[in-house]
């Protein structure tokens, strides 16, 4: 990307890469909640592990993208404090709380065993996330689109480009 681009359409953008990431996440947790034999499990357990990196990485920078280059300039209009942002971010707080929830899960498996606790873990929080992902799209993406103008859209899009995780 580059900074001519409208920052709502590259945060959308990775909405429907998160919504991506999602569909093979929850057919992994699916998966380990059936009736399949320890060695399957196993190797689930160990691309679930794989998976979870994308909690920390792509994730994590989505989320800072829009708590550092959208939300305070959009926070000018509605506030940051009170209303939607103020909602969003309680909202990225939780999604961090439920990952890191589902880590501890992955790494007290071969200990505990317990396959339903994982993937209940992780259908939490993939639930949380796409309902999320959904309010932005559907709701606040759309009062940015009402509030912003042109120059501060694209002093969002410079600030995203300096945000890497
Ligand atoms: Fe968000
Ligand atoms: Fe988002």
């Amino acid at each position: 990307m580059d900074a001519n681009m409208d920052p709502l359409v590259l945060l959308r953008n990775e909405h429907e890469e998160i919504r991506t990431f999602l569909n093979k996440f929850e057919e992994y947790l699916k998966k380990i909640s059936s009736n399949i034999p320890d060695e399957e499990k196993n190797n689930l357990i160990s691309g679930l592990k794989e998976l979870a990196l994308y909690f920390d990485k792509d994730l994590e920078q989505h989320l800072k993208r829009e708590e550092g280059a959208l939300f305070p300039v959009l926070g000018n209009y509605i506030g940051i404090e009170t209303g939607p942002i103020n909602v969003m971010i309680i909202e990225h707080n939780h999604c961090r709380d439920l990952s890191g929830g589902f880590k501890t899960k992955i790494n007290n498996f071969y200990a505990d065993n317990d396959y339903k606790g994982l993937a209940n873990a992780g259908i939490s929080l993939s639930r949380l996330l796409s309902e999320h992902e959904d309010k932005e799209d559907h709701i606040l993406f759309n009062m940015a689109e009402m509030h912003l103008s042109k120059n501060e859209k694209k002093d969002i899009a410079e600030k995203i480009l300096t945000i890497n995780i």
